[in-house]
């Protein structure tokens, strides 16, 4: 089976993509892309139920936005989608650096829920005062000039020296189809954000910890201490790889995860 669905949310609806048979794997993406970075991941269906939607303000999904996109509101939204698409199941939830604070947020709201959890390229600690300040300068920015220099700078930082051309290609396609007032919630969304850093051991699911080995924006030794922290974790490293591990090296990630979650 594969499906795409609109499941209501408060305010609007997300488009899911639900796609194989068998345990589920919940898959949250990154900032500011949707549910097309997780490509590479489709293999998986042979397994795997994997549900992967468009977080409210991406892809295809129609819910309000406002001012601010919070990790908590992503978080109810993907109760949501759990409760139509996954009732009475624990999944595996695989979150991607904007993906993995969404993950924190689920853990907290509904850990009883969540078998595995599968952290890409992410991190706990909420942001610094300056890279928050950071942000609201690029949404104000944002408002007046367009997306073109947050993207221009997004594309110069999310991939590794040796990312295939491919994924160039249909990442700055994404990029380039964000709306505006959604990028500038999110950035104000992840600003806010809880810092998990401080309850890492209280989290007792299994958790996969990936970081590709030139991810600049959650290097694999920062990553690496956050396993640490965790009740219960394995750490990889993945060669020839940056920010978007899944994407980049998919076989190596999908083999994983797999490996991890059977
Ligand atoms: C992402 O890939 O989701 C973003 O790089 C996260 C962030 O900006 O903190």
């Amino acid at each position: 089976m594969d499906k795409k669905l609109t499941i209501p949310v408060r305010g609007g609806a997300l488009s899911v993509r639900v796609a194989g048979q068998g345990p589920a794997i919940l898959f949250v993406h990154g900032f500011p892309l949707d549910h097309q970075m997780w490509t590479g991941q489709l293999p998986l269906t042979s397994d795997f139920r994997c549900i992967m939607p468009d977080l409210r303000g991406f892809g295809a999904s129609q819910a309000e936005v406002g001012e601010v996109l919070t990790m908590t509101q992503f978080a109810e939204d993907l109760q949501s989608v759990l409760q139509q698409v996954a009732a009475n199941q624990q999944v595996c939830v695989c979150g991607l650096s904007m993906g993995g604070y969404i993950a924190f947020e689920l853990w907290q709201r509904c850990a009883d829920r969540i078998s595995h959890l599968v952290l890409c390229d992410t991190r706990a600690a909420a942001d610094t005062m300056e890279v928050a300040r950071g942000r609201e300068l690029t949404a104000q920015k944002i408002a007046v000039e367009g997306s073109r220099e947050l993207v221009t700078s997004m594309l110069g930082k999310l991939f590794g020296p040796s990312a295939p051309p491919q994924c160039r290609v249909e990442v700055e396609r994404i990029l380039q189809s964000v709306r505006a007032s959604s990028l500038m919630a999110a950035l104000r969304g992840m600003a806010q954000r809880t810092d998990f850093t401080p309850r890492l051991a209280e989290i007792r699911i299994p958790a996969l910890v990936i970081c590709g080995h030139d991810d600049v924006i959650t290097p694999p030794v920062e990553m690496r201490q956050m396993a640490g922290q965790l009740a219960d974790s394995q750490f990889v490293e993945v060669d020839s790889a940056g920010h978007l591990a899944p994407l980049e090296q998919p076989e190596l990630v999908n083999a994983r995860i797999a490996s991890f979650i059977s």
